[in-house]
């Protein structure tokens, strides 16, 4: 019987072990604060910002919301990163990705204070993950870690394949395998015959951010099948870079779209927050 690996209830697991850790530091007079910078009306950014603001509420984060304009300005936007660099009342900063064409992605994530970066994205924190120094780890391939650590699948020696190099995901996914003692593998749009170096996958990380395209004819059997893509199709239902129903019965585990990655990536972020306060109150 192959499983299905619930994010949902997993994710569930763990804001609840942080919302019974944040009460008793509230308790202590702790407060934790995440502020949230949206910017322009991109509707899938709405949701994963409102999804985000729910988690907050949920587990006792106090979130701080901005939404700017799509006209503003890079330097305006600097500008309010800064202030917020500097305001010992916020603990974590997340713009939320993508942001309009004029502003450059890579000047606001420089801008913003290694010790706030809740989603892991400077370079600080991402040279920090790679020579195994403490440091905010990206959201997504944090919280698959945690899926799997959860399901009881031992990474130690696996042949692991990853597909997409993205910054967010694929790269850093990487790492955190290597440290497990997985052995890895990063495949790309380029790589050649990606069929044959998936089927050598114990467990594939599907993330290249195209629809069902990961058929049977990728899996081994009884590999253990990680589906990071999500997409809403024509009929208004969801679906992953995996084809679901096609590899269900060659793979031991599967993570569903949705319900399967998606929910580890609030959860992960409410525990980045968690460890920005405590980094903060350190200093
Ligand atoms: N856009 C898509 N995923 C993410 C994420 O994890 N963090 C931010 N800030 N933006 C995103």
């Amino acid at each position: 019987m192959t499983k299905i690996i619930d994010g949902k209830q997993i994710a569930g697991t763990i804001k609840e072990e942080l919302r019974q850790k944040i009460a008793q530091m509230k308790e202590k007079g702790i407060e934790i604060s995440l502020a949230v910078v949206q910017v322009g009306e991109n509707p899938a950014s709405s949701v994963y910002v409102n999804n985000k603001k729910k988690a907050c509420e949920y587990v006792g984060i106090r979130s701080i919301s901005y939404h700017l304009p799509e006209e503003t300005l890079e330097q305006e936007l600097l500008k309010l990163i800064h202030t917020l660099n500097e305001d010992q009342s916020v603990n974590g900063i997340l713009v939320q990705l993508p942001l309009p064409a004029h502003i450059q992605e890579d000047r606001i994530i420089h801008a913003i204070a290694p010790k706030k970066d809740v989603d892991g994205f400077h370079p600080q924190n991402v040279g920090a993950l790679c020579i195994g120094m403490p440091g905010f780890i990206s959201c997504t391939p944090a919280g698959i870690i945690q899926l799997l650590k959860r399901s009881e699948i031992s990474l130690c020696g696996k042949e692991c394949v990853i597909v997409g190099r993205s910054n967010i995901v694929g790269k850093p996914m990487s790492m955190l395998l290597l440290r497990e003692d997985a052995t890895v593998t990063i495949a790309h749009s380029k790589t050649k015959d990606l069929k044959q170096v998936c089927k050598r996958a114990d467990i594939l990380i599907a993330a290249v951010g195209r629809p069902k395209m990961f058929t049977k004819d990728y899996v081994k059997e009884g590999a253990v099948v990680i589906d990071v893509g999500i997409h809403r199709m024509g009929d208004g239902t969801l679906c992953g870079d995996v084809d679901f129903c096609d590899v269900l019965s060659t793979c031991s585990a599967i993570t569903p779209v949705p319900g399967g990655v998606g929910p580890m990536t609030i959860a992960m972020l409410m525990y980045n927050c968690v460890e920005s306060n405590v980094l903060q109150r350190m200093e």
